[in-house]
């Protein structure tokens, strides 16, 4: 019998939080039946195992790049993923990162435009389903892009805030228009604070 080891996190905000941007369908579909799912699969793919009784990161990071492993591997890190990406959007978001964060990515690319456009230019650059993210590589900000199920976990990276460029996380609402999805979150959904704080 399968137990539930890992629980499906709360959404932090009602389904129809995130509209006009995303629609409630969407996400209705994008956590209900896709995270969810790898939520169920992993619980189902480690009862029974050493990885019951360990952190999801811990999974992650015991079962990256191993060949026999890669089930649990893509369903742990697609937990772990989608439970950020909720957290790194919010209703009204976009705007102007807290200064915090704001000095550092002055730093990094020069300004808050360059940043998105560098976020914008890895998502397009992603050739079919993966991740972007703004990370803390050392002292410094990065954008990184990673395929399927990959994370920068796997790297020693920190990440900030991560955008879903996988085709459910958009396709109800934007069809085939990954940039527009992209730059909608950008400049309404993002959650800078969510970023700054993961930067302490
Ligand atoms: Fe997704």
């Amino acid at each position: 019998m399968t137990t539930e080891i890992f629980q499906l996190p709360k959404l932090p905000y009602p389904e129809n939080a995130l509209e006009p941007q995303t629609s409630a369908k969407t996400i209705s579909f994008h956590y209900g039946k896709h995270h969810k799912g790898y939520v169920d699969n992993l619980n189902k793919l480690i009862t029974g195992t050493k990885f019951a009784d360990m952190p999801l990161e811990k999974i992650i990071t015991e079962t990256a790049g191993k060949a026999d492993k890669t089930a649990i591997f893509n369903n742990a890190a697609q937990a772990w993923n989608h439970a950020f990406y909720w957290r790194s959007l919010k209703p009204k978001g976009g705007g102007e990162p807290p200064s915090t964060l704001k000095k550092k990515i002055d730093a990094s690319f020069g300004t808050l435009a360059e940043c998105k456009k560098e976020l914008a230019t890895a998502a397009m650059a992603q050739f079919g389903s993966g991740w972007v993210w703004l990370v803390l590589d050392g002292d410094k900000l990065k954008v990184v892009k990673t395929g399927n199920a990959d994370l920068p976990l796997t790297k020693g990276m920190k990440p900030l805030l991560t955008i879903d460029v996988w085709e459910h996380a958009y396709y109800l609402d934007y069809q085939n228009r990954r940039a527009d999805y992209v730059n909608a979150v950008l400049d309404k959904l993002i959650n800078w604070d969510f970023a700054a704080e993961n930067l302490k």
